[in-house]
C-alpha cells in the first residue's frame, strides 16, 4: 500500500470523543519512548507528523491521524513509564484501556518492544489483556539499526521462544528501524491486506 495522504485529526483523552467515522482503524502502543511516534512518521514518510521525544511520556493524548482519506493511524501514549510509582507502573491507563474496548472499528493494534531489551513483564502484560479481550494485534520490533543482523535474528527467536511459553501460536511480527527505514513496505502491505476499506 502507498500512503498519499496523511493528517493530522484530533486528539483526545475520551475514547467516547474520538471520530465517530466507522472506517478501519490500526493503533500503535508499547512502552514509552520505544519509538511508537517515530514510527508513524517513518510510515506516512511526514518527518514530524506525529510529535516524538527523547524524553519518555511525550504522547499523553490518543492521537488519530486519517491515512488516504480512509483510515486511521492512531498514536498512544506509552504505558510503563518509568517516572510514575512502582505500584501504580503496572496500571495501564484507564483511557488507554476504554480505547481498545470501545473502538469497534479498530482492525490491529501494533505493540512495539525496544529490539534491545529482553521481554519486559509489562509488555507480555499488555498482550494477554489484549488476548483475552480478543483485540488482533502484531508485535513490532523497534530500533533494529541498534542491532546486527545476527544479534536480531537471535533476539527475535528468544523473544517468540517466550511467547511460546504462554500463547499456542505466535502473532505476527515486523522488525523496523524509523531512522534507518526498515520494514516500511512489510507494515505497510499488512496494512493493505487487512484493510477492507
Ligand atoms: P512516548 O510518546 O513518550 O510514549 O514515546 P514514543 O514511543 O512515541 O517514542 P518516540 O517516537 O517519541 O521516540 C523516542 C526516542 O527514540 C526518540 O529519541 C527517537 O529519536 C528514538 N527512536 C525512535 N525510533 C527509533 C529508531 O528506529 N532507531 C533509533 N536509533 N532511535 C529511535
Ligand atoms: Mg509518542
Amino acid at each position: 500500500m502507498k500512503i498519499k495522504s496523511a493528517e493530522f485529526v484530533m486528539s483526545n483523552s475520551d475514547v467516547a470523543k474520538c471520530p465517530k467515522h466507522l472506517i478501519p482503524e490500526y493503533a500503535f502502543i508499547g512502552r514509552s519512548n520505544v519509538g511508537k511516534s517515530s514510527l508513524i512518521n517513518m510510515l506516512t514518510s511526514r518527518k514530524s507528523l506525529a510529535k516524538t521525544s527523547g524524553r519518555p511520556g511525550k504522547t499523553q493524548l490518543i492521537n488519530h491521524f486519517i491515512i488516504n482519506k480512509n483510515w486511521f493511524l492512531v498514536d498512544l501514549p506509552g504505558y510503563g513509564y518509568a517516572c510514575v510509582s512502582k505500584s501504580s507502573k503496572k496500571t495501564f491507563q484507564k483511557f488507554i484501556t476504554n480505547y481498545f474496548e470501545q473502538r469497534q472499528q479498530l482492525v490491529s493494534a501494533f505493540v512495539l518492544v525496544d529490539i534491545r531489551h529482553k521481554p519486559q513483564p509489562i509488555d507480555l502484560e499488555f498482550m494477554q489483556y489484549l488476548g483475552e479481550s480478543e483485540i488482533p494485534f502484531s508485535i513490532i520490533f523497534t530500533k533494529a539499526d541498534k542491532l546486527k543482523p545476527k544479534a536480531i535474528e537471535n533476539y527475535v527467536n528468544d523473544y517468540c521462544q517466550e511467547l511460546l511459553e504462554f500463547w499456542e501460536e505466535l502473532p505476527n511480527y515486523f522488525v523496523t528501524s524509523s531512522s534507518k527505514t526498515i520494514g516500511k513496505d512489510e507494515l505497510l502491505d499488512f496494512i493493505g491486506d487487512t484493510n477492507t476499506e
